[in-house]
């Protein structure tokens, strides 16, 4: 018996509404000071209210974002006059969502590039206590990467797999929408067809293992990476190739009960992030499955740079940019320049911790 089934595939369904995505603002507080340094901001609790403040005060925001995904420390902030945070998300008409995985750990008989992903442990009490605080789905991003000499091993898609349906079984017993993600670096120089390979066997193990552990499909998300080519490729692959081969890939191995696919932008900039998605979603009969965008990096580079620790309406003009054009995106309705964005690299080698 699911106590919260029905309340799951109602929260699935608004999180993967037509024309909306997820704003993943659940950077580790050295990953958000990785972010603020860029723009010489010192990485503070202060600093951190006043930035995620600023983005969760943008009016307009549920227009185009269903969903943000929180770090805990912003699930229990409050903002500077005093409201919580997740108050001034439901405001906005969005839903608030907590990063659950407590990061990644080297995976002992495997590759030594290779991880496995913490946090099974008190799992249960944790969702039940983010459930209480607002929280109604949750993020846990288990990583794989493609090399020459054998990665990913077995070993690790199993245990990867493994980790994100007990971790998305976990979740559900909550209350809580478990969004899957098992994210393929883009670290390599390795072709979109070995992309295509790799990512198709590990999509297929985690469903084995979501099949495993009784995990409701209906009341669940994926976040997949899209298939693209390894970053230090220098082959040109055009946007229709990444559209095709990523559709190809979704609808090989994802069921059809899965209601929406929210891709993670990976280290792409915000201008092929958007380009792509729309791509796929411009392709006729790609699949029942909304293809739609769970962006951290291509959501906030435009936003950070714009804010520069004091500009608050520039930093949301910039937001609501990149929203619109990737809500479009996922209609297949987006022009490519017709919002502004950046093409600077996002691409960090090694982005696992
Ligand atoms: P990027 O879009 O920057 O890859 O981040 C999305 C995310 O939540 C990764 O876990």
């Amino acid at each position: 018996m699911m106590k919260y089934k029905e309340e799951l595939r109602e929260t699935a369904s608004q999180l993967a509404a037509q024309g909306k995505g997820l704003l993943a603002v659940d950077e580790s507080t050295p990953t958000i000071g990785k972010r603020l340094a860029g723009i010489n901001i010192e990485n503070t609790e202060k600093n951190r209210q006043a930035y995620r403040g600023m983005l969760f005060t943008t009016e307009g925001l549920g227009d185009y974002i269903s969903g943000v995904i929180l770090f805990e420390e912003t699930l229990y902030q409050k903002h500077l006059d005093g409201e919580s945070m997740v108050s001034k998300i439901h405001n906005l008409g969005v839903i608030p969502g907590i990063k659950v995985d407590k990061g990644l750990s080297p995976l002992s008989g495997g590759h030594e590039l290779e991880t496995w992903c913490k946090g099974l442990e008190g799992l249960a009490e944790r969702t039940a206590e983010y459930y209480e605080q607002g929280a109604r789905f949750a993020k846990w991003r288990a990583v794989l990467q493609i090399t020459a000499d054998g990665c990913p091993t077995d070993l690790a898609i199993r245990e990867n797999a493994w980790g994100l349906a007990r971790y998305a079984r976990t979740c559900q017993d909550s209350g809580l929408v478990p969004i899957i993600e098992p994210e393929i670096l883009m670290d390599g120089n390795h072709s979109i067809e070995r992309t295509a390979e790799v990512q198709e066997k590990v999509l297929v193990e985690v469903y084995r293992a979501c099949a495993e552990n009784n995990v409701f499909l209906e009341g669940t998300l994926l976040k997949p990476s899209m298939t693209v080519q390894g970053a230090e490729n220098t082959n040109k692959v055009s946007s229709e190739e990444v559209a095709k081969m990523t559709v190809r890939t979704m609808n090989r191995c994802v069921p059809a009960a899965v209601p929406g696919i929210m891709f993670l932008s990976g280290g792409l900039t915000e201008e092929d992030a958007s380009v792509y998605l729309n791509t796929m979603n411009s392709i006729e009969n790609k699949s029942t499955t909304s293809l739609t965008f769970s962006y951290g990096r291509a959501l906030q580079q435009s936003c950070l740079q714009a804010w520069q620790g004091k500009n608050l309406e520039a930093g949301q003009k910039a937001l609501m940019a990149r929203c619109q054009a990737n809500s479009e995106a996922s209609m297949g309705d987006y022009v490519s320049g017709s919002q502004p964005s950046s093409q600077d690299t996002l691409f960090e080698a090694g982005y696992k911790y």
